[in-house]
């Protein structure tokens, strides 16, 4: 169906994976186009709960951008790639399901960046992170002089982004860019367990905390707090609310319907 991606859909859980191992994964124009059609068809898939997303080939999660596409770019095309990279990071946000990045190898510029628009991130021991675009003369372009900065602070956003140096994986989980590193062999068993226990969850309630959370983050405590008591309030019209407290009342495990 994509001639970069592949896509496989088991129970609730959509593996997507970008599949041009030969040129570790980087993306180019063509790869964001499709990344883009593949989550918006994503966000409307209602068998679809959770979405993984790694890369093809065991060397690499996303190598970046193509630095051979990109080498020749004038100003209006690095806008525009610049602009597009960035709705990809902003698409992932906003889709109604969880995004986990299973970051397989390297997760570098632009793939640590799409990495990092996931809503969490799960490692293997072989991942090598890093933000290397300084060295190449330009500086992140798709989020992340923003994102890393939430992220993990500015201070190390800082040091990681001017010095371009590569960190391993324990050190990127100490700084919080991985929930979890498991030895490479181990990624995907352990980051399918993560994806089917929040597939057996109820689908609006792990929907509209995402938005909660993720939304909150651009406001202001108060206005966050407001945000959350609305999202909480409108799960009370659903019947999985109805089904999940009934089930717990009864003793006996609930039978969600994702309405
Ligand atoms: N763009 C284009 N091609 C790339 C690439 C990239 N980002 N990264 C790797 N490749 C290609 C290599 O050119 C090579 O192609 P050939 O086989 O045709 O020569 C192939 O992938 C395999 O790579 P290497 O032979 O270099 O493999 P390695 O194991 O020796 O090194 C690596 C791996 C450390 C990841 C190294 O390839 C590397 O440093 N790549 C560049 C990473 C980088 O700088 N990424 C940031 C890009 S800028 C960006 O992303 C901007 C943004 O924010 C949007």
């Amino acid at each position: 169906m994509y001639q970069d991606l592949l896509l496989e859909k088991k129970d609730g859980v959509a593996l997507l994976q970008v599949n041009r191992p030969k040129a570790l994964n980087t993306l180019n124009d063509a790869v964001l186009d499709q990344l883009l059609h593949a989550f918006e068809l994503l966000a409307l898939d209602r068998e679809v709960r959770v979405v993984v997303l790694t890369g093809a080939g065991g060397k690499a999660f996303v190598a970046g951008a193509d630095i051979a596409e990109m080498r020749s770019f004038d100003v209006e095309q690095a806008l525009a790639f610049s602009r597009k990279g960035q709705q990809l990071v902003h698409l992932i946000g906003k889709i109604p399901k969880p995004v986990i990045a299973a970051v397989n190898g390297f997760a570098l510029g632009g793939g640590l960046e799409l990495a990092m628009a996931c809503d969490f991130a799960f490692a293997s021991e072989k991942a090598k992170v890093g933000l290397p675009e300084v060295t190449l003369g330009i500086m992140p372009g798709f989020g992340g002089t923003q994102s890393m900065a939430r992220l993990i602070g500015r201070s190390r956003a800082n040091e990681l982004i001017f010095s371009g140096r590569l960190i391993g994986a324990a050190e990127a989980k100490n700084w919080g860019l991985f929930c979890d590193v498991f030895p490479a062999e181990g990624l995907m068993a352990g980051v399918m367990e993560t994806a089917a226990q929040i597939a057996g969850n109820a689908r609006l309630g792990v929907a509209h905390a995402k938005d909660a959370v993720k939304s909150g983050l651009d406001m202001s405590l108060a206005e966050g707090m407001g945000y959350e008591a609305l999202h909480f309030a409108s799960l009370f019209a659903t019947k999985d609310q109805k089904e999940g407290m009934t089930a717990f009342v009864e003793k006996r495990k609930p039978a969600f319907v994702g309405a």
